[in-house]
């Protein structure tokens, strides 16, 4: 059953309509048709699945806003990172992840502002306070219209920006496996398959690029619903449960 959606205001509406307008020129027709509100699970199901088997472990969410996610997430420290409210530390990523000298944390959830490069820096980031074996999520992967990807922001709700591109760095690089997961907007799975993992940089390719891009190479992602996620990550930990450590 589809769930109640708050109206919009005559402002936002009119304010949408003068963006759309402004913005025509990038305008692309193509379109994604899931429905995240018939799909029953969302970020938090997939938070939870990653920290599961460590329920003694840490936990670190950029973006926090109301805590909608970050109260919700099973762990036994948790540091929520954000310049406005919720979380734990009131500093944008950067600055937090250039003061961090805490601990390492077994999952990152990345979810602050949504454009590109600033999502890249926070995969960086992640990626450098990550321990072994850990996972980082990253939230609005999957705009599914032009409108829901638009920097500067068109859409007020539903908006992703264009963190969408990182998956196509991920993508090739050779030290990380990963899965979109075609849910709540898009939740991207990272797994790291070394201590070091290096991901090129593709910003002269993709820094440019808008919605059309994302639609016509969709298909090279490694998009999936939430059992194969679950079952991706079971194969991983059966992987490391059975590794043999030499004498
Ligand atoms: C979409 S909301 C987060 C929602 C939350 N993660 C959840 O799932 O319920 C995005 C948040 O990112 C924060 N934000 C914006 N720029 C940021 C930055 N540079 N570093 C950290 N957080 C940022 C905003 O203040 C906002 O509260």
């Amino acid at each position: 059953m589809a769930r109640a959606k708050k109206k919009l205001s005559l402002n936002t509406i009119v304010r949408e309509l003068i963006l759309v307008n402004r913005y025509a020129a990038n305008r692309h027709d193509g379109a994604f048709d899931y429905d995240w509100d018939e799909i029953n699970y969302n970020r938090k199901a997939v938070v939870n699945l990653l920290m599961a088997d460590r329920p003694d472990g840490d936990y670190l969410e950029i973006g926090c806003a109301g805590n909608d996610l970050f109260d919700s997430v099973m762990a036994r420290t948790k540091v929520g990172v954000d310049p406005a409210r919720g979380g734990t530390h009131r500093l944008t990523s950067d600055d937090f992840f250039a003061t961090w000298r805490g601990g390492m944390f077994d999952v990152v959830f990345i979810d602050g502002l949504h454009h590109y490069e600033q999502v890249r820096r926070d995969l960086d980031g992640a990626l450098a306070v990550l321990r072994p074996g850990g996972w980082i999520a990253i939230h609005d992967m999957l705009p599914r219209d032009w409108l829901e990807e638009h920097v500067p922001q068109i859409r007020t709700r539903g908006w992703t920006g264009d963190g969408w591109k990182v998956a196509f760095e991920l993508l090739a690089s050779p030290d990380v496996e990963f899965r979109l997961l075609a849910l709540d907007h898009g939740v991207v799975v990272v797994r790291p398959l070394s201590s070091q993992p290096r991901l090129p940089d593709l910003s002269a390719t993709l820094r440019d690029e808008r919605f059309a891009y994302l639609h016509r190479n969709f298909a090279l992602l490694p998009v999936v619903g939430y059992d194969a996620a679950a079952a991706w990550v079971a194969s991983h930990r059966s992987a490391s449960c059975g590794a043999v450590t030499p004498a």
